[in-house]
């Protein structure tokens, strides 16, 4: 079948590398892609929001599966876009509608979601600018840390962790009053503060059943040891240790089938993935938050890590066999390393050629994900932040993110930075 995905980044370049695996798949289209992705298809200009261009291109090629990569298509309601209209109702879009895309689009409205089917989660309240006065009360009392949250995409940015109540107050003035976000920060949860690890859970469901198709641990800070400012993602390792048979068990039990069976009960039309953005506080699991899509750089070591063919798993979504794939991991252990642009996640130059590429993805056990790049006159430039990562198996993760420095030891560009210490405290 003719697939398309819609996306740029090492997600995209991860997923367009897995189908082109797949007997199942004919002709790859990505748009916009990356020079990652033209390897594996034809990568077409057109931006994830320009919802007719990706139409018109879609019945043009006879496109029978579409992969939704960002979260913002769908909070937009591609889903419904295509869904709606008999030209293209019959093709299988990977992404909830945008009813259900609220799980990411609105805070809110996942929590209530969450309270509504008793899933674990961090205590909260929220507030709009009609109760603001009560939200400083509520602030007073709070003990700390507070987490304040716009309620709608604030593209990674509108989390706040405030260490005092004047922190708490300035920014819960700056979001409601000054708008900081916009129409995001409209409406503002407060939240407990979660003590624990951090980790991410993938499954894809139809909206009825579901499948857990991999799990990682991502590196979000820009320093080693985990310090400084947050990050897209710095790196992941895939299987975590300590998600283990009964971790997992747990996270199935308490959150991912309570989940599924909320999306069913409230006829959320979901078809995708679902990301568990979890905190392992002391063993139990919790939800911090719901992503409408896989994540990034958790896809570069888990579709690695899945033996699964990813094209058939994702038509069984749309011919009710989901439940029936068989799901299978290799036995090694995954690890993947961002190397990013010199000042990010402030900011940073961009343009500077890349080179050594090829040198490191001819490795054996390498593969490099182009995340921020882009051709300039024949050559392999950066173009973001977050440039390019490359992900290793190994027989221990030890081995996995050695293999993966080495590799990208073979790649230099003008002010490249990666983290040494991916996966540390696994020794
Ligand atoms: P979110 O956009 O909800 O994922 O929040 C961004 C980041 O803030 C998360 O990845 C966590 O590291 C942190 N965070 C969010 N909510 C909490 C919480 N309730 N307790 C502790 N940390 C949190
Ligand atoms: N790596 C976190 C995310 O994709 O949101």
């Amino acid at each position: 079948m003719n697939i398309l995905i819609i996306g740029s980044g090492g997600r995209e370049h991860t997923l367009a590398w897995k189908m082109a695996q797949s007997h199942q798949s004919s002709d790859i289209y990505i748009a916009p892609g990356n020079p990652g992705t033209a390897e594996f298809g034809i990568n077409v200009p057109i931006s994830v929001n320009n919802f007719k261009g990706l139409k018109a291109l879609a019945i043009e090629k006879n496109i029978e599966l579409i992969v939704v990569g960002p979260e913002e298509p769908l909070v937009n309601g591609i889903y419904d876009f295509f869904n709606e209209d008999p030209a293209t109702a019959s093709i299988n879009v990977i992404g909830p509608s945008a009813n259900a895309a609220q799980l990411e689009g609105s805070k809110a409205f996942s929590k209530h979601f969450m309270q509504r089917h008793q899933i674990p989660t961090a205590a909260y309240a929220e507030f709009t600018i009609e109760n603001y006065e009560e939200g400083l009360i509520y602030i007073k009392a709070h003990p700390l840390p507070i987490v304040l949250k716009a309620d709608g995409l604030a593209a990674g940015k509108g989390v706040i962790i405030a260490m005092t109540r004047q922190e708490a107050l300035t920014s819960f003035k700056e979001m409601l009053q000054d708008k900081q976000f916009g129409e995001a920060s409209s409406k503002v949860v407060i939240e407990q503060f979660l003590e624990g690890i951090e980790v991410s859970v993938f499954a894809l469901t139809d909206g009825h059943h579901y499948q857990i198709i991999g799990h990682a641990k991502d590196y979000k800070r820009i320093g080693e040891g985990d310090t400084g400012l947050n990050t897209g993602g710095m790196g992941c390792v895939s299987p975590v240790p300590f998600m283990d048979a009964p971790f997992m068990q747990k996270v199935e039990a308490t959150i991912i089938a309570p989940t599924i069976k909320g999306i069913k009960e409230e006829g959320l039309v979901y078809k995708g993935f679902v990301f568990f953005g979890l905190m392992n506080c002391g063993g139990n699991p919790y939800v911090i938050e719901y992503n409408c899509r896989l994540g990034d750089p958790e896809t570069e070591v888990i579709l690695p890590r899945l033996q699964t063919d990813l094209v058939s798993l994702l038509a069984a979504t749309d011919n009710g066999t989901l439940e029936d794939v068989n799901i299978q991991y290799n036995d090694n252990a995954f690890a993947t390393v961002m190397a990013v642009s010199g000042g990010y996640p402030g900011s940073y130059q961009k343009n500077i050629p890349i080179t050594g590429i090829e040198l490191a993805a001819a490795l054996p056990e390498i593969h490099v994900f182009q995340a921020g790049t882009g051709f300039q006159e024949n050559l392999i430039v950066t173009k973001g932040g977050r440039v390019l990562t490359v992900t290793s198996s190994g027989n221990t993760l030890k081995n996995a993110v050695i293999n993966a420095q080495k590799a990208l030891s073979n790649i230099q560009f003008e002010g490249m930075y990666f983290r040494k210490d991916i996966g540390y405290e696994f020794p």
